[in-house]
């Protein structure tokens, strides 16, 4: 067994969407992959209490209750540990959480930490992705999952998707848009990685 642990920040639609395709799915008798725990680093994100609703356990760790990087990551790696149970270590899917992990978090889940980022990487790494790729010109945007490494927002690519720039687009228009196709995507990448049994 190889549970999966999902780690939020704010709303958690893409965590939904992993949840959902796991229930549909069925990923913890096919795959041996039950969704062990959503844990986020602010106690107001949306997500955790659709989490709740669906009898996923939750946990929060604030940042803010840490004097610095390294304990706040220390503490988050023991939750994980914590939630996932017997078997292999868990995979770690990062869903919108906006936080820069330590090379010693990176390193400790090496192989099994995946992010979803809202660009086609290796463009627009960090923050305000949509408002680059419109200021830019971009006639073209989209998402990607990819592993991560101790270097921000690059990593093996997993997956794509792309969507057109449309003339009316703002940010938060085009945001809506790359957002649909991860929740597509997403689930899509962690099938993947399952079935191979490669995580
Ligand atoms: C998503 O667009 C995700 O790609 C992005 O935050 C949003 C979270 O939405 N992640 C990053 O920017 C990470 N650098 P969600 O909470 O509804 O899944």
């Amino acid at each position: 067994m190889q549970s999966i642990v999902i780690l939020i920040s704010g709303s958690g639609s893409n965590m939904s969407a992993l949840v959902r395709a796991s229930q549909e799915e069925d990923w913890a008798t096919r795959y041996g992959a039950p969704v062990a725990a959503v844990i986020s680093n602010r106690a107001d994100a949306a997500g955790l209490a659709w989490a709740k609703q669906q009898g996923i356990a939750t946990q929060v760790i604030s940042h803010q209750d840490f004097p610095d990087r390294a304990q706040f990551d220390a503490a988050l790696a023991q939750a994980i540990a914590s939630c996932a149970g017997a078997g292999k270590p868990p995979l770690v899917l990062l869903a919108g959480f906006m936080r820069i992990l330590t090379p010693g978090f990176v390193q400790s889940h090496a192989g099994r930490l995946i992010n979803i980022h809202p660009s086609l990487l290796p463009a627009f790494t960090g923050l305000h992705t949509h408002a680059r790729a419109l200021a830019a010109g971009c006639k073209f945007a989209g998402a990607t999952v990819h592993r991560v490494t101790e270097v921000l927002d690059e990593g093996a690519i997993l997956e794509q998707s792309v969507v057109p720039v449309l003339p009316e687009d703002d940010a938060p228009r085009l945001a809506a848009r790359v957002l649909a196709t991860e929740h597509i995507i997403y689930p899509r990448a962690v099938r993947k990685l399952l079935a191979a049994g490669l995580s």
